[in-house]
């Protein structure tokens, strides 16, 4: 088993793929069905599995994300089922999480009423969910293609979804909602050109794209947290690496305490604030 692995792996590492041992151990797994921990137990491939094996590693040597080929993301504790249209959500986005459920822990069951925007496969909400008890939880999503996932991931979760534009969503909760998160789309739409393939190939455009600055869906996502933030309520808001000080700027009007926050990676990437008593 090692020796296919390590076959795999070179040819995903030839055609460019930046982490090959791990992706070869999760495709070769994937059609073995056992948990990569698992491969030094199994005792050879069948042809059809090693055919299997072959053809999945051409699609990945091809530049299709391993997510898309195995239909799973991991994301802090969940699985997620992922493909074609809908984001694949990042390990940048997990700090964030972490800062939201450490708030949220110290407010009273009760006052833990939660609003996910561009909630996109749900993998912020299905955190929060498994993360902390006592939260009263909702999500929006524009995209169909990308709600049909939404709904899948977060069909155990006790969970309010709408498919429609964050921008007039949950109007009946204005002015009583203790903490707003979101992943919105942020690049600007000039960089099209530069980005990787693997990204601009496979995820969504509404996912990615906003506006000649890349801060169209973030001034909405600071309105819609204006609308809907009891006073003393917070919001998270992931951006751009270069974007820290222009979304500190667009939570000037109604908020305190605005704080850019940095990723794992020590590099800025969400900025909190508090809802203001008033405007
Ligand atoms: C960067 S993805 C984030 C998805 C998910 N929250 C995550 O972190 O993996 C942004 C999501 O926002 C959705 N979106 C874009 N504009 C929207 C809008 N006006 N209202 C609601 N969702 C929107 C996109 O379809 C996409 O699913």
């Amino acid at each position: 088993m090692t020796e296919l692995v390590h076959e795999i792996a070179g040819l995903l590492g030839r055609s460019g793929v930046a982490s090959p041992a791990p992706e070869a151990r999760t495709l070769v797994a994937h059609v073995l069905g056992v948990e990569p921990r698992d491969l030094l137990r199994v005792r050879g491939v069948s042809d059809e599995q090693r055919a299997m094996i072959d053809a999945l590693a051409a699609r990945r040597a091809a530049g299709e994300p391993l997510q898309h080929i195995t239909g799973l993301a991991y994301f802090r504790y969940e699985t997620l089922s992922v493909g074609p249209g809908v984001f694949i959500p990042r390990p940048e986005t997990e700090e964030m999480v972490g800062w939201a459920l450490s708030e949220l822990a110290r407010r009273p069951v009760g006052a833990r009423r939660v609003v996910e925007l561009c909630a996109g496969s749900g993998a912020i909400t299905a955190a929060l969910a498994r993360e902390l008890g006592g939260l009263d939880l909702y999500a929006v999503e524009l995209s169909a293609d990308a709600f049909g996932y939404l709904e899948r991931n977060l069909e155990a979760v006790d969970v309010h979804l709408v498919l429609g534009d964050m921008a007039s969503a949950f109007p009946e909760l204005d002015g009583t909602v203790d903490l707003v998160i979101a992943n919105p789309p942020y690049i600007p739409e000039a960089h099209r050109v530069i980005l990787p393939d693997d990204v601009v190939l496979h995820d969504p455009h509404l996912a990615l794209f906003s506006g000649a600055d890349g801060l169209d869906a973030l001034r909405v996502v600071a309105e819609t947290s204006s609308r809907l933030l009891k006073p003393g309520g917070l919001v998270a808001a992931e951006h751009d690496e270069s974007h820290a000080e222009d979304v500190v700027r667009l939570f000037a009007d109604g908020f305190h305490d605005v704080t850019s926050r940095r990723d794992l990676t020590r590099r800025p990437r969400y900025v909190t604030a508090v809802r203001s008593w008033q405007d």
